[in-house]
């Protein structure tokens, strides 16, 4: 699939909000969305298949780290290789802004996004007790090196 990833606008907001309220219980406000486009430490992403918005990741660069804040696929296109592309686009970014660790937390059950994630060399660092609710569920940290 050709599959076009660029920066998140202002215009996209309302397709994302609409996928995100699809895929999370708790699902990111379409302020939140907002106000990463206008983040200067944030790098919001959306990636597309024929103009259609096909998901989503902001991303937060600190001084050696960059953090996954959220990362979706709609699920029109789940299963068909979206997510990882959107991931290898991360992980080349990561390399070019030459930081160090690529982090993320994940809900315990979420066993597709935990499947995608180790096969791209995250692994479990930690865990926050009872981060999530709806329902209340412990986050796993993953961290993966950048080489
Ligand atoms: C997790 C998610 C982003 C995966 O996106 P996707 O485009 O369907 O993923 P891909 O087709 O690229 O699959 C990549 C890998 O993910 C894993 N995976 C994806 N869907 C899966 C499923 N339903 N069950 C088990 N593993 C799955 C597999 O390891 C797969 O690799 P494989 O095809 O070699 O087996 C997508 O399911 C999603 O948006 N889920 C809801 C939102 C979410 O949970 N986001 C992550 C928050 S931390």
């Amino acid at each position: 699939m050709d599959i076009k990833i660029t920066r998140m606008t202002g215009e996209d907001v309302d397709e994302i909000h609409r996928i995100e309220s699809k895929v999370f219980s708790e699902p990111w406000s379409k302020m939140a969305f907002l106000s990463d486009i206008s983040n200067d430490f944030a790098i919001p992403l959306v990636a597309r298949f024929e103009k259609k918005i096909a998901g989503y990741a902001c991303l937060y660069k600190a001084v050696n780290e960059i953090q996954i804040g959220n990362l979706a696929v709609s699920p029109d296109f789940h299963q068909r290789g979206i997510g990882t592309k959107i991931m290898d686009y991360i992980i080349d970014l990561a390399a070019k802004q030459k930081v160090k660790v690529l982090i993320l937390e994940v809900r315990q059950s979420n066993e597709a996004a935990r499947k995608l994630y180790l096969k791209f060399g995250f692994r479990v660092a930690g865990k926050r007790k009872y981060y999530y609710h709806k329902p209340r569920e412990d986050a796993l940290i993953m961290i993966r090196e950048v080489d």
